[in-house]
């Protein structure tokens, strides 16, 4: 065996070179990569072999480009020297691909003359995800290989197509047994020379193009039908111009020129860099300073959820759906039907549903009227009312059912988990996991670490989220935790735009337009604004109140804030608009214009200040954490990166200059976060802190 570099080796097996990649975590194309496999690639070709091999160790084949390179100087053989001296080998080339064959990695691969994987490799160009588009031409061999539309749809979305799929649009050429990828690929590249098979190059394969040529309604309608979804977003667009360009340009050469462009021009743009910065948040929130990687977890194999309401039926469908054995219980024989039959619906409506899969997963949920039920669980989640007393009963029963070493969370929203805690007599085995609504849906877990809650508990619930398709944060006991928190700012500043004069649409638009899925007003009558309400206690002294008494109580009466139409399409209602001038007239207040620019800068500083708060009192491990709750859990564009990463592009200077502007006109609402104040004497950014670590926990 011949080592090229630090990372590439060159063997033969018999009469075939094999080349192997060896640079963990994900065989990215760092510099070295690629010299390593021009390299191979130039002694493999001159060597006497009759055939090549390019094959990766570790976890997965390349799963891109390295993306921590990007934005440095050039370094190294480029990627297309590297796809050149493949497409263009005079023997055949195969890559075997297990693990992720992913963006720049697919790239190199669709540069082999053939493909082989095993069954549980995946493939994709998930560039879109991090605001780009594949940039090593991609966007030309894929639409070559799997046709215009396959490839809008993957191109557009970032999946990672299974191997079976990929076979089945050519984008694989074989499937070996499992364990026998190097095996597989050498003997299909010794059949490739026995049989003589071309060396294909996908570059040439027209036909699947000539198809789509003179049809432009294909991306009109993708266009249209995705519109929703693509909304704010640059990279679906020039990811789609890319394949029309694959169509209609003259050459390959052309339409690759058409894809360097784009890309160059996606890379540079802030969209692109906020999502890089976004993925490399979301894994460094897995990194919890006093909790190391190799921390001792538990093992979980039975939860009990307590409460099979709105959120304890979510909850236990999670872990149903990796296999999971989940005891729920409920105080009412009633309350528990409710929940398995919201369950069993919400099973048979998923996209795809089939019934052995429903029956599968309600097999493994059991209902009980019976606490006990419980004792032999590894973790219970409580999901009853939101109160302190019931939770505090609940969490006495539940140390006196559970065996020793069993984890007892709460889902509370913002109940004060070292008081839960206390009731118990271990309080290092509590801890908050927070979901959201729909709990099976959305994929923000805030896992809250009371002040007793021991380490392998943590490192527990942290590894738990990951196996049921979380992403996890772990946040501080304080009220509202770091989502609600914040939201609470932005509710409280749209409330108040509301009764000096902008109307519940202007308020919403303007959040809209920022990127949001929809503005508070829009969510309230969407959840219904008689959540929390109380009719008799009611006595018109919020809009809300008034409303409701009106009957006005969201979506589902037709009409809340805005006036709803069969379609649920929602409209200003002049008579919300009454509601609120009469009762600005009643109050004493005199409405006045407010700038769309007022109401976005009132609804987000304040939310950014809060932010620092969170930090200054530890509530926070790291400004990006804090991103990552409101990216997946509130729908904070993903383009702009969350609202620190948004404060520090904008500036803590500007933040806290907009923030003291605000506090002399209005008050103490807006008083800057002391962190925020230190941070700008000292020309910091909120990146830029760091906690202070914890101090280890008495023996
Ligand atoms: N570049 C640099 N580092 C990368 C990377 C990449 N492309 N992909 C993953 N990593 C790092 C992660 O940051 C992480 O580092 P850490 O351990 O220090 O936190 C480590 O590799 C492991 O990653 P994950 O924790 O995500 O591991 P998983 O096993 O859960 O997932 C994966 C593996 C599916 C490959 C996932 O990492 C992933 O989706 N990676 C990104 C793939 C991608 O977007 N590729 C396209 C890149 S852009 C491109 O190719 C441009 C080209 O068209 C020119
Ligand atoms: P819910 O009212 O829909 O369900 C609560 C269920 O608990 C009811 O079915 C009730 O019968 C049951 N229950 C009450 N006391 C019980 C007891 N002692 N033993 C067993 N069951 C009991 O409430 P929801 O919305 O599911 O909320 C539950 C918890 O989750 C609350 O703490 C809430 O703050 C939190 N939460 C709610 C979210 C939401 O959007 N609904 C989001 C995140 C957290």
């Amino acid at each position: 065996m011949a080592e090229i570099n630090s990372v590439t080796t060159l063997e033969t097996d018999g009469d075939v070179a094999v080349i192997t990649l060896n640079s963990p975590p994900v065989n990215a194309l760092s510099a070295n990569v690629r010299d390593g496999l021009y390299e191979g690639f130039k002694a493999a070709i001159a060597s006497d072999a009759k055939a090549i091999v390019l094959i990766c160790e570790g976890r997965t084949f390349i799963a891109g480009a390295d993306i921590t390179e990007f934005g440095g100087a050039q370094r190294g053989a480029s990627l297309f020297d590297v796809q050149n001296m493949m497409e263009n080998s005079p023997k055949p080339v195969v890559a075997a691909i297990h693990g992720t064959a992913l963006g720049g990695g697919l790239e190199v691969a669709l540069c082999a003359h053939y493909r082989v994987a095993v069954p549980s490799a995946r493939l994709g160009l998930p560039e879109v995800n991090l605001g780009l588009l594949p940039g090593a031409g991609g966007t030309q061999r894929l639409p070559r290989i799997a046709g215009v539309e396959k490839a809008l749809e993957m191109m557009t979305s970032g999946r990672h197509a299974p191997a079976k799929e990929a076979l089945e649009m050519g984008l694989v050429d074989e499937i070996v047994p499992e364990g026998q990828l190097k095996e597989g690929a050498v003997a299909f590249a010794r059949k490739a020379v026995a049989e003589n098979k071309p060396l294909v190059k996908v570059r040439e394969n027209n036909a699947k193009l000539e198809a789509a040529n003179g049809h432009p309604e294909i991306f009109a309608d993708f266009r249209k039908a995705n519109a929703r979804r693509f909304r704010g977003f640059l990279a679906p667009e020039y990811n789609i111009r890319c394949v029309e360009a694959a169509v209609n340009a003259p050459t390959f050469e052309e339409g690759l020129a058409t894809e360097r462009k784009l890309f160059a021009e996606l890379i540079s743009g802030p969209q692109s860099a906020a999502q890089r910065y976004y993925f490399f948040a979301e894994r460094q929130a897995q990194k919890i300073p006093d909790v190391p990687d190799d921390t001792p977890t538990r093992p979980i194999k039975k939860v009990g959820v307590l409460g099979a309401g709105t959120m304890g039926g979510g909850i236990s469908m999670n872990f149903a759906n990796v296999g999971i054995p989940v005891t729920i219980v409920e105080v009412k024989q009633e309350a528990l039907e409710r929940g398995l039959s919201t369950m069993r619906k919400n099973y048979e409506r998923s996209r795809g549903a089939r019934p052995e899969e429903t029956e599968k997963r309600m097999g493994l949920i059991s209902g009980s009227l019976d606490m006990n039920a419980f004792a032999d669980c590894d973790l219970v989640i409580e999901a009853v009312f939101e109160r302190m007393d019931i939770k505090k009963d609940v969490f006495q029963k539940l140390d006196a059912i559970c065996k020793p070493g069993a984890i007892l969370a709460t889902n509370t929203s913002g109940l004060n988990i070292d008081e839960i805690a206390s009731v118990t007599r271990r309080p290092q085995d509590v801890i908050g996991l927070h979901f959201f609504s729909p709990a099976n849906v959305m994929k923000l877990l805030e896992i809250v670490r009371a002040d007793k809650t021991a380490k392998d508990v943590i490192a527990t619930s942290m590894k738990l989220a990951k196996q049921i398709g979380k992403v996890a944060v772990l946040v501080g006991v304080c009220p509202g935790f770091v989502g609600n928190r914040i939201l609470a700012q932005r509710q409280r500043e749209a409330q108040k735009l509301v009764l000096e004069g902008a109307m519940p649409w202007d308020v919403d638009r303007v959040l809209y337009d920022f990127g949001f899925p929809m503005g508070p007003f829009a969510m309230s009558d969407l959840a219904g604004l008689d959540i929390g309400w109380v009719k008799e206690k009611s006595n018109g002294a919020t809009i809300r109140d008034v409303l409701c008494e009106m009957d006005r109580r969201g979506q589902k009466t037709r009409a809340g804030y805005y006036d709803y139409d069969e379609n649920r399409t929602a409209k200003p209602s002049p008579v919300t608009e009454k509601i609120i001038n009469d009762f600005i007239v009643k109050s004493g207040r005199n409405p006045r214009k407010i700038s769309d620019e007022e109401i976005l800068d009132r609804c987000i500083y304040p939310m950014i200040n809060e932010g620092a708060k969170i930090l200054e009192e530890g509530k926070a491990i790291r400004s990006s954490d804090i991103d990552v709750v409101w990216v997946n859990g509130y729908g904070w564009p993903v383009y702009r990166g969350g609202p620190m990463y948004y404060g520090d592009q904008f500036g803590p200077d500007k933040v806290l200059a907009r923030m003291q502007e605000f506090q002399s006109k209005m008050g103490e609402d807006f008083k800057p976060a002391a962190l925020l104040e230190r941070l700008v004497a000292e020309g910091k950014k909120f990146s830029d802190f760091k906690q202070q670590q914890r101090q280890p926990e008495p023996a």
